[in-house]
């Protein structure tokens, strides 16, 4: 992805480290974060240092990389890996893949974060020809190249489309309550140059209305194999509002995402994180986090939702549309 006209992945391996673009300070401050401990891997997926489905998938393998270097036993850092947060299968995609790749440790976590850039960039490949000039798409939370290692699924084929010389506009909702449409996805498109407005989230049903969205195309981080889709907390309703104004609903993701243990939507673990991300909102530094409601306000917090597969007109993914 483009940092000020200079090329970054989301996460990678350099000199006996892991280096991921800290995603809780953006676009405030661009840091990156080092680790080489299996602990600071746990804790930088589970903090959301680094987040979106492929990107903890590779996170996770590049974490068993650092494990089996330091001599730890595989099995438990891999049970370590998978507690870190429960929705998104990728996540179990990379460990699994670490089990059963060959070779160097380090090796085994590249060859992995390689092939899922390579997946995410066929996905915008594939995901472009369905695309015409001047689409308006409406996008939920962050599914671009800082979800990824690279390219991003949602916003990939928004990638391929700007490469290509052809113009878009995205409507990017802001995605309460860790805000990564305003944070990272507003971010991650105006590096791109592509042109794009930030919304509040209750803002779609009226634009839909007002026959200001061509398409919804979100990412997804588990998908059944029915084809219900879990993604970030919010979409579920922007498929029901799709579908009636009578707007196509997209998805896009690698097959890393797809399930095939999970008959339906009603079997994926929906993540519930802690009320205070709900009860107060943070600042470019996240020690910054400013309380919104009254002391002591009672507040739940699920990070994704359940899309019914009736509501998905196709999945984009590497392979083509399904
Ligand atoms: O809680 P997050 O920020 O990890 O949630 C991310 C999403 O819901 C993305 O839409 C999903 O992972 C697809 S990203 C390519």
């Amino acid at each position: 992805m483009l940092v000020n006209g200079r090329q970054y992945r989301t996460l990678w391996w350099e000199d006996g480290a892991l280096k991921m673009i800290d995603q809780r300070l953006l676009p405030c401050r661009f840091r990156i974060l080092s680790v080489n401990t299996l602990g600071g891997v746990c804790d930088a997926i589970s903090d959301m240092a680094v987040r979106g489905a492929p990107a903890i998938g590779a996170a996770a393998a590049y974490g068993m990389a650092i494990a089996q270097l330091q001599g730890l036993g595989l099995k438990e850092s891999y049970e370590r890996l998978y507690n870190t947060r429960p929705t998104a299968y990728d996540l179990k995609d990379g460990l699994d893949h670490y089990m059963r790749a060959q070779g160097e440790p380090v090796e085994k976590a590249v060859e992995y974060a390689n092939a899922s850039s390579e997946r995410c960039r066929m996905i915008g490949v594939h995901g472009a020809k369905l695309m015409r000039e001047g689409l308006r798409v409406l996008t939920h939370c962050n599914a671009g190249a800082l979800a990824c290692v690279d390219w991003g699924t949602a916003l990939s084929p928004m990638r391929v489309m700007k490469n290509e010389g052809r113009d878009l506009f995205v409507w990017v909702d802001e995605t309460r309550p860790r805000l990564q449409g305003a944070k990272l996805t507003s971010w991650e498109l105006k590096q791109e140059g592509i042109r794009h407005s930030l919304i509040t989230d209750n803002s779609a049903g009226h634009l839909m209305q007002k026959g200001l969205v061509d398409m919804v195309l979100v990412g997804a981080d588990r998908i059944a194999a029915n084809g219900d889709v879990a993604n970030k907390i919010g979409t579920y309703s922007l498929a029901v509002l799709a579908r009636e104004n009578n707007i196509p609903f997209y998805v896009a993701a690698p097959k890393t995402t797809f399930d095939r243990g999970c008959r339906s939507g009603g079997d994926i673990i929906i993540e519930e994180r802690d009320a205070l991300e709900v009860t107060h909102i943070a600042g470019g530094n996240r020690l910054e986090m400013q309380p919104i409601t009254y002391d002591g306000c009672p507040a739940r917090n699920w990070a994704f939702d359940i899309t019914p597969r009736k509501y998905v007109r196709g999945v984009l993914t590497e392979e083509g549309i399904i």
